[in-house]
C-alpha cells in the first residue's frame, strides 16, 4: 500500500498522470491535490472519480498551514508534482504569479515532505515534474542532455529553473529523496487551448484566424500526452534518487510545418474542401523572448528505463483532433468565462 499526492492532477498533464496511476496500482491510494485554476478541470479526470483508491482534494500548493496539515494528516510516501502556472504568454504579462506558485509553492512542498520523511527517508520519492525549457534555446543543431546547462529565457522558465535548483538543494542539503525530469512540448486529449495545437483545433472548427507568431520557423520536440503518463510512471517507480531525466518525442516540427499538417487534418476530418483551413494562417507579432529551437535527447531513459514513445506524431495527432471533435462539450465549457477575457488581451 502507498500514499501517493500528485498535484495538479485536473490540469493537462496530471489528469493523465492521475489516470494512469489509478488504474494501474489499485492498491496504492491516490491524492490529487488541484486548485482549480483556470487551466484546472474536473471533467479532465470524472472517469476515475468512484473509484475507491482516488480522492480529490481542493487546495493551494502555495497555502503553508495547509500543506503541512495535509502532509501531516496524510503521511504521504511519494509525491509527484505536476501543479503549476505553465503558459509562457501568460508569463510575460504576470510574472509574479508563476514565481508564487511554481517557485514559493514548489518550496513549500519540499519543506512540507521534509518535515514528516526527517528520520524516515527509506521508501519516499519526492518527484518533480519540468520541461526542457529551462536549457534555453538551440541554434540549428544540437539536443538538450541531462547536463546541458541552465539557460532559461522566459519568466515561466526562469521559475521552473529555479523550482527545479531548489528541488536538487533538498537533496543536496537534507538527503531528500527526489527525480526530476524534464519534459518537451506535450499534446493530446484535455490539453488547454491557449496552447498550440488545441488553440489551432478550436480556431479551425470556428473558422477564426489561426496567429503564427514571428516566421513560424520555431521548432518544438512534441510527445503525446500518454507516452509522458507512462514515463513518469516509470520514473516513479525505477528512476535513480537524485537523477535527472530528460523525455522526448524524438518528434521535432517547425511551428509553420506542424500547422500545415494540422490544417489539412482538419479539413479531412471536418469534410472540408482540402486548402480551406490553411488560408485561415495569419502571421502575427512575435513573443517577447521567443526560444528558437528545443529538441530533446531522451537517450538516458530510453537506454537505462526502456522508454520510449508508443505512438507516432501522425496516430497521436489523429486521435488528438477525433478527441476533441468528439468532446465538443468539454471546448465550450473551457472557452466561456475567462479564456474569452485572455484570448482578447493576447491577440488583439
Ligand atoms: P496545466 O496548466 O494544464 O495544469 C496545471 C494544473 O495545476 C491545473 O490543474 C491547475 O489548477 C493546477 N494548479 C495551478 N496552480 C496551483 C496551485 N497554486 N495549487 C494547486 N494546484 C495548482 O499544466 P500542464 O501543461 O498539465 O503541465 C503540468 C506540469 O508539467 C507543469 O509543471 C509544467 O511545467 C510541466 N510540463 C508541461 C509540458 C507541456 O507541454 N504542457 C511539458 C513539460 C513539462
Ligand atoms: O517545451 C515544454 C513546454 O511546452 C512546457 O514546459 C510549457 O508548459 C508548454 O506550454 C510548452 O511551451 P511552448 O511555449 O513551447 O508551447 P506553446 O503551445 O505556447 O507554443 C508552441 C510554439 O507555438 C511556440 O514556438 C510558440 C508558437 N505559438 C504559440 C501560440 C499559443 C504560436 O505561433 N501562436 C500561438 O498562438
Amino acid at each position: 500500500m502507498k500514499k501517493i499526492l500528485i498535484t495538479g492532477g485536473a490540469g493537462f498533464i496530471g489528469s493523465h498522470v492521475v489516470r494512469r496511476f489509478v488504474t494501474q496500482y489499485p492498491t496504492y491510494e491516490i491524492y490529487n491535490l488541484d486548485a482549480l485554476t483556470y487551466a484546472g478541470n474536473l471533467e479532465n479526470i470524472s472517469d476515475i472519480e468512484h473509484l475507491p483508491n482516488y480522492t480529490f482534494i481542493k487546495g493551494d500548493i502555495t497555502d503553508v498551514d495547509f500543506i503541512n496539515a495535509l502532509f501531516q494528516q496524510h503521511q504521504f510516501e511519494g509525491v509527484v508534482h505536476l501543479a503549476a502556472e505553465s503558459h509562457v504568454d501568460r508569463s510575460i504579462t504576470d510574472p509574479l504569479s508563476f514565481v508564487k506558485t511554481n517557485v514559493f509553492g514548489t518550496m513549500n512542498l519540499l519543506n512540507a515532505a521534509k518535515t514528516i520523511w526527517k528520520d524516515h527517508l527509506e521508501g519516499k520519492r519526492f518527484y518533480h515534474i519540468s520541461t526542457d525549457e529551462v536549457y534555453g534555446s538551440l541554434g540549428a543543431t544540437g539536443l538538450f542532455t541531462e547536463t546541458t546547462p541552465y539557460d532559461p529565457n522566459s519568466p515561466y522558465s526562469a521559475s521552473k529553473a529555479s523550482s527545479d535548483h531548489f528541488v536538487r538543494a533538498y537533496g543536496e542539503t537534507y538527503g531528500l529523496p527526489y527525480v526530476i525530469t524534464n519534459c518537451s512540448n506535450n499534446y493530446g486529449p484535455n490539453h488547454f487551448p491557449e496552447k498550440l495545437i488545441p488553440l489551432f483545433i478550436h480556431n479551425i472548427i470556428n473558422h477564426k484566424p489561426l496567429p503564427v507568431y514571428g516566421d513560424g520557423k520555431y521548432t518544438r520536440d512534441w510527445l503525446y500526452v500518454i507516452d509522458h503518463a507512462i514515463a513518469i510512471d516509470l520514473v516513479f517507480h525505477q528512476g535513480k534518487n537524485h537523477e535527472t531525466y530528460n523525455i522526448g518525442g524524438f518528434n521535432e516540427w517547425q511551428n509553420i510545418d506542424l500547422v500545415q499538417l494540422l490544417c489539412q487534418k482538419m479539413d479531412e476530418k471536418l469534410g472540408r474542401s482540402a486548402g480551406t483551413s490553411v488560408q485561415l494562417i495569419s502571421y502575427v507579432k512575435d513573443r517577447p523572448g521567443h526560444d528558437l529551437r528545443y529538441a530533446i535527447d531522451a537517450s538516458k531513459i530510453q537506454n537505462e528505463l526502456g522508454w520510449e514513445p508508443s505512438v507516432t506524431f501522425e496516430e497521436g495527432l489523429e486521435q488528438t483532433i477525433d478527441w476533441y471533435l468528439s468532446n465538443e462539450k468539454w471546448l465550450q465549457h473551457v472557452t466561456s468565462g475567462e479564456y474569452q477575457q485572455y484570448y482578447q488581451k493576447q491577440y488583439s
